[in-house]
């Protein structure tokens, strides 16, 4: 018998050969882009926690969306900031809020990218909970009312995906049934099905303004350690009608993201969040590692683990690597 059986680095001898036998490639239609919109016109101040990230007004979020098409960019997911909160989050549904604005704003601009809207109260509660607050508790079924209307909302101003990521029990379902009474029977529902109460989540608290004034979201949110809860939340969302499911975060529960790609045929969507982001950042800064080659490391993974689509503050960038 010949030593070694096989050699793998055959294959691996010069670059042509290994973009040949190479399993995985990110494209930038593979990406979702987050903005954050305030109201106003002309704003545009970076996010100090979130470097390179901006709160944009309506017309400024039109602007960053026609160069990220240009560039190659296909789809943005908004976030928005009111300049009005109170303890139902009523803002979130207003017609002339920072989303239902920016969306108008971007689609005059560009009416080709795909405009995909996040859908929670938390920007817009006084307390900075996802849903309403009785005490110190969040009451269910009251939010998932408040968020049907958000979505609609959305929907109206010209949406083309809603996301809803505040974790409550039975919200797809209501979302679902909301769209479709309204005559949005085609608008298809992302839902954060899989979202983890991470500390990962640190640099968006300063992002979309939304820190709880006391408590934190592991009453709502999952608990890291749990994997079977995933398959059964995903499970859930399926039933109620989510047309793409979604992991959260990314990087450190890669597991999840392969499993739940096992379990359904549904496109699975993954976000590479704040924390995420920043920490690469960060580390780039100290001399640590290098950035654009740890960042795209960083997105295979993502996809390797078996994500079809990846939210991520390092879209504009990617996509001019
Ligand atoms: C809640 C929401 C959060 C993120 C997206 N939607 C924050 C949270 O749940 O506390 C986090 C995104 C990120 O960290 O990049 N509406």
């Amino acid at each position: 018998m010949p030593f070694p059986l096989d050699r793998p680095r055959r294959l691996r001898d010069n670059s042509t050969l290994r973009s040949l036998v190479r399993e995985t490639l990110v494209t930038p239609q593979d990406l979702i882009y987050p903005l954050f919109v305030v109201p106003g016109k002309g704003v545009e101040s970076p996010i100090s926690t979130l470097p390179r990230q901006y709160h944009l007004s309506p017309d400024r979020a039109a602007e960053r969306a026609k160069s990220f098409y240009k560039d190659g960019g296909r789809a943005l997911l908004l976030f928005g900031l009111p300049d009005h909160k109170d303890e139902l989050g009523s803002s979130g549904a207003e017609e002339n809020g920072p989303v239902q604005e920016a969306i108008k704003a971007i689609k005059d601009v560009v009416p080709q990218i795909l405009i995909a809207t996040d859908v929670c109260l938390c920007e817009y509660t006084s307390h900075g909970h996802c849903g309403v607050l009785e005490g110190t508790k969040v009451l269910n079924d009251p939010t998932i009312q408040l968020l049907a209307a958000q979505a609609l909302s959305h929907a109206k101003a010209g949406a083309d995906l809603v996301a809803p990521s505040d974790m409550m029990d039975g919200r797809v379902a209501a979302i679902r049934q909301k769209l479709d009474e309204n005559g949005f029977y085609g608008l298809p529902i992302m839902s954060y099905s899989v979202k983890y109460a991470s500390a990962f989540y640190g640099p968006f608290r300063e992002a979309a303004r939304n820190t709880p004034c006391a408590g934190d979201r592991q009453g709502y949110q999952m608990d890291p350690a749990n994997r079977r809860e995933a398959a059964f939340e995903l499970q859930l969302d399926l039933q109620e009608g989510a047309d793409i499911v979604m992991v959260k975060p990314a990087g450190p529960y890669l597991d999840i993201i392969r499993e739940m790609r096992d379990l359904t045929l549904r496109p699975l969507a993954a976000y590479q969040v704040s924390g995420e982001f920043a920490m690469l950042d960060a580390a780039a800064n100290h001399g640590l590692l290098d950035f654009r080659k740890a960042a795209k490391e960083s997105l295979i993974g993502i996809k390797r683990a078996g994500a079809d689509l990846i939210i991520s503050y390092l879209a504009p960038e990617f996509l001019l690597w």
